[in-house]
């Protein structure tokens, strides 16, 4: 390891040392962003003079020699290469001597790991965004089917007033496209170069830093040089969004193992997507949601993690920085995993049953707001209304019947205002079709949402 330091070092490190301090058994995953960000660097020195255009066309070919050896497994770092950075520069070095030295001419690994690593993150994000969009498309497909499926709407986990399946599914899609703009947001500062902040100051050496931000596809560049190394807000950030994103999911996940219990049965799982017991041969386990519902615990933890990590730590860079890497790359393949393994769910996994729907819808008290609304319709106050079918669902309870089994001479008994057409209002289709506010779960305002979403997803009928 020594060799890598300057003269000012005489021996090599304590073996336990060298294993607790490198990197590279896990930020070998930044590989091909440490080449190209390399070869944006020795291009630029190029251009710029540092160093002769066949000087930069040379160290360019033996890094994408190197990345040839990496395809083919030739490239094989060892602990004693510490980290990436340091791995393709001795390997640099040995296939071109000395010139292999010049590679790292104004720039240091501080500013080298935060440009391989927004440039691995932004490309691992613009995955996400496509996946997100996957599920959504999924959950989409999904309410198309079932505009006019009821399902019983609760509020406390009580049974509150019948929706369109349809509509309960739609709110998933708008938290998912809440998702996807956090992401495209947090994107933006995820996509700017800290390359050529050298190690905090600023180097000497005549560099382009504008020339190698292009070339990375870069939109800027950090302004400040020391701002430039120590920033890792870009990893808090995505990592807050991932954690939103896994609360998101693991509502939906939530929802799915009760729907799908015995208790519920509302929907089935195919055997695609469920698991057996090893000793109970009835069972029929969730464990796709519920590994989702789980993880959530890994991405929460690691926001807590990057922000302990971050917290009190004076310019520029620290060593505690290493710690960021396993933290991204965790979140980056958890929330990805998890979006493919609900949208797998979505698309062929369960099986909403309509009929089990129906019987839940009609079988309870959640039409009782509309027996009021009528009321308040016939001039009553609500509150007053509100009291009275207060009363009316008392009764009910107490004799063992619903509203519906009331006869037209009990109505008329609690008020003369009810005439013959309750008996429609009490209809659960009927409910559902009456709620027709802007964003409510009539099923012509579900439609529009569905017109919005079937064009917003790309789903031809543009
Ligand atoms: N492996 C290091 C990291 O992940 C690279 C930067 C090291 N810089 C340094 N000055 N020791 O942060």
């Amino acid at each position: 390891m020594a060799e890598a330091w300057s003269q000012r070092f005489d021996e090599g490190l304590n073996p336990f040392i060298e294993r607790f301090n490198a990197s590279i058994g896990f930020d070998i995953n930044l590989l091909q962003e440490d080449l190209d960000c390399s070869i944006a660097h020795a291009q630029m020195l190029g251009d710029c003079g540092v160093l002769t255009a066949e000087e930069a066309l040379q160290l360019e070919d033996g890094l994408q020699k190197i990345r040839h050896e990496a395809e083919s497994g030739a490239f094989q770092p060892s602990l004693a290469d510490e980290d990436v950075h340091f791995a393709v520069e001795r390997r640099l070095i040995a296939l071109l001597g000395p010139l292999g030295k010049k590679l790292h001419t104004g720039r240091s690994r501080n500013d080298q790991v935060g440009c391989d690593l927004r440039l691995w993150l932004r490309r691992q994000m613009d995955q996400v965004e496509s996946e997100i969009k996957r599920l959504q498309k999924a959950l989409f497909s999904q309410s198309d089917k079932h505009l006019y499926t009821l399902i019983p709407g609760y509020t406390h986990l009580q049974r509150a007033q019948p929706l369109s399946l349809a509509h309960h599914l739609l709110a998933y899609i708008e938290m998912l496209e809440r998702d996807r703009e956090r992401f495209l947001d947090v994107r933006k500062r995820v996509n700017i170069s800290p390359l050529g902040a050298a190690a905090l100051a600023g180097t000497s050496v005549p560099i382009d830093r504008q020339q190698t931000a292009s070339r990375l596809g870069f939109s800027g560049i950090y302004m400040n040089s020391l701002d430039a190394v120590s920033d890792r807000d870009f990893a808090v950030e995505f990592t807050a969004a991932s954690s939103l994103l896994m609360a998101h999911l693991s509502r939906l996940a939530e929802e799915i193992i009760f729907w799908a219990s015995d208790e519920f049965s509302f929907v089935k799982l195919s055997d695609r997507c469920a698991t057996g017991s090893s000793l109970m041969p009835q069972k029929k386990n969730p464990d796709v949601p519920e590994l989702v519902r789980g993880k959530c615990g890994r991405v929460f933890g690691h926001l807590q993690g990057l922000l302990t990590m971050i917290k009190g730590l004076p310019l520029a860079y620290n060593k505690d920085f290493q710690e960021d890497k396993e933290a991204i790359f965790d979140t980056v393949k958890t929330i990805r995993d998890c979006i493919l393994a609900m949208s797998i769910l979505l698309e062929e996994g369960l099986e909403f049953c309509p009929d089990r729907l129906l019987e839940a819808v009609e079988s309870d008290f959640s039409n009782a707001t509309d027996v009021a609304d009528y009321l308040v319709q016939k001039g009553l106050p609500f509150r007053e209304a509100y009291q009275m079918v207060g009363k009316v669902v008392k009764y009910c309870l107490e004799e063992g019947i619903l509203l519906r089994d009331l006869s037209i001479v009990q109505w008329r008994e609690i008020s003369n205002e009810f005439s013959e057409d309750i008996f429609e209002k009490l209809v659960p289709k009927q409910v559902v079709a009456s709620r027709m506010s802007e964003g409510g779960t009539a099923f012509e305002r579900v439609e529009q949402q569905l017109d919005h979403w079937r064009l917003r997803l790309n789903f031809g009928k543009e």
